[in-house]
Parts: structure tokens; sequence; C-alpha cells
């Protein structure tokens, strides 16, 4: 049998865990990592679906580990790379009274670690296959009418733009990219206020990226989860139907070499 396999960093709770055991429903190979040392609802997830779930350990922030698990798995391939992992720093915290050591570790998570981590990794995602990272609606510069979360929102935002800069500098490779949103979530993270279950916003998020992978194109795309029912906000920027966006996504792949932006959000055709 031919068996889709997904590579999902940061998998030990909330929505890695949750996009663990979707794609598990879903008949995928499943190779999920946590960090050493603690057993994770994750270790409960395998003892309740053996078979088709590997725990793998890494700490995105630790190069040397990130390396180590490119070397432990190499020879596999994967039609997936997913990177969730992130963190936030306290949400009263503004950029006036945070600590540096706090930025760093904030921007150095969610920006600079996921796309350590997408360099060393990506070799082993098939030449056709997809990368997927975990991006959020806060690092939408264009819609940060009402600030707040300052820190985690310049972190997103960082990784975007970043994201941007790894799709430009390998245009010429046919991998699909897709920088997700899933929506305001109950989770650790999302705290218990939040708009969304984990079941509103997983399976959408899981929809959004089998209805983009195989497309050469590539953009920012979020989940259409509960609050923007049929449409797919960009990360980046203003709200847009899906179908508007398929086809400005056409037209930005005809685009391809041009130096026209056609689609504001878009990562730009690889
Ligand atoms: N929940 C929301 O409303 C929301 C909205 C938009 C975007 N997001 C994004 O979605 C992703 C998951 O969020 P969540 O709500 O599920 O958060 P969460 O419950 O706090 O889980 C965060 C996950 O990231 C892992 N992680 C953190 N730092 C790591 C590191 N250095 N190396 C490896 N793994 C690390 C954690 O592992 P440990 O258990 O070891 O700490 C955990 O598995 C994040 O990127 C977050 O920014 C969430």
């Amino acid at each position: 049998m031919n068996e889709e396999r997904l590579l999902l960093i940061g998998a030990s709770r909330g929505l890695g865990l949750a996009l663990a055991e979707e794609y598990l429903q879903r008949g995928w190979h499943v190779t999920a990592t946590v960090r050493a040392g603690a057993r994770t609802k994750l270790h409960e997830l395998l003892e309740r679906r053996p078979g088709r779930l590997v725990i793998e350990t890494v700490d995105i922030n630790v190069g040397d580990q990130v390396t180590a698990l490119a070397a432990r798995l190499k020879g596999q391939t994967f039609d997936l790379l997913f990177v969730n992992a992130g963190v936030k720093n306290d949400d009263s915290e503004t950029i006036a009274d945070v600590s540096t050591e706090e930025f760093v570790r904030v921007m150095v998570t969610n920006a600079l670690s996921p796309l350590r981590a997408i360099e060393t990794l990506r070799d082993l995602v098939k030449a056709n296959g997809t990368i997927g990272i975990m991006s959020s609606g806060q690092g939408s510069v264009t819609n940060n009418q009402n600030g707040g979360y300052e820190v985690y929102r310049a972190s997103k935002a960082a990784l975007n733009t970043l994201v941007r800069s790894f799709a430009a500098r390998h245009a010429d490779e046919r991998r699909t990219l897709l920088l997700m949103a899933p929506g305001w979530v109950r989770t650790d993270m999302g705290g218990p206020q939040a708009s969304l279950g984990i079941e509103e916003s997983i399976p959408n998020l899981v929809n959004t990226i089998e209805a983009r992978v195989g497309r050469v194109v590539s953009s920012i795309w979020t989940t259409a989860g509960g609050p923007f029912p049929g449409k797919s906000p960009s990360v980046d920027g203003d709200e847009v139907p899906v179908d508007e966006v398929d086809e400005m996504a056409a037209e930005r792949h005809r685009c391809v070499g041009c130096q026209e932006e056609t689609l504001a959000g878009s990562l730009g055709s690889r």
C-alpha cells in the first residue's frame, strides 16, 4: 500500500497532538516529535493508536538536535513536513516591558527555529511534497489594527517574512509551501476563552492543506474554520474568497520570473 507520510514537529499537546491524531485517522503514517524527557499526551496516543505512529524527539531551538533528527530519519521520505512548534509570552507584556531574554526566546522559537528546521529537514520531503508551518492571524501586519500580543505578533510576522524569503530563494523547487493560521483555538496557548475548539480547527486546517497539495503555487492560507466560513483569509493581509485566491494564484504562476506582485500575501510560485 502506498501510505502517505507526515513528519510533524511539536506534537506533545494542543494543535500538534490533534494534527497527529487527525492524520492517523485519515490513514497516514505519522512521525511526530516531542521534546526529550517527559511522557506526553502523544505517548498516550501511541498506546491508543499503535502501528502507524512513531515518536521522535527534538527541541527546535537546539541546532544539533535538529541535525541529529535529520540523520536518524535519513532514507525516509515524507509527503508532508509540518512545523507546528511555537510559544508565546505573557499576553499583557508589551515591547516596552518585555525582557530581552524573553523577546529572544519567542523570536527564536517562532521565527528562526522553524526556518532552521525546514532548511535541515526539507530534503526528507518528496520533490513534489508539501512543507507546512503553523503561523497565526496575529502575524498579519495589515490586520494589526488593535495591537496587543506585541511580541508574539512580531514573531509570527517575522516567520511569515522568512518563509516568503525561503520561497523566493528556492523558487526552482516544486514543493508546496504553506503558512497556516488555525484560528483562535482553546489550547494551553489559546486559553479557555478562545473561540474555536480543537475539533473545529484542525479538521478544517487539514482539509485546507489537502486542497492545496500538489499545486505549484505556494500561498499563505488559513483554515476555513468557524470565523471565516467559505473564506481563506491570508495570514498577511486581506480576507480573500477561495475561488479568487485560486485565480490569483494561477495568475501569479503564469507570472513566474516577472517582478510583478499579483497576490498580496502569496509566497510566489515555486
Ligand atoms: N492556540 C491558538 O489559538 C493558536 C492560534 C494561532 C496560532 N497558533 C500556533 O499553533 C502552534 C501550536 O499552538 P498550541 O495552541 O497547540 O500551543 P501549545 O498548546 O502551547 O503547544 C505548543 C507546542 O509547541 C511545542 N514546542 C514549543 N517550543 C518548542 C521547541 N523549542 N521545540 C520543540 N517543540 C516546541 C510544545 O512542546 P512542549 O510540550 O515540549 O512545550 C507543544 O507541543 C503554535 O505555533 C502557535 O503559535 C496557535
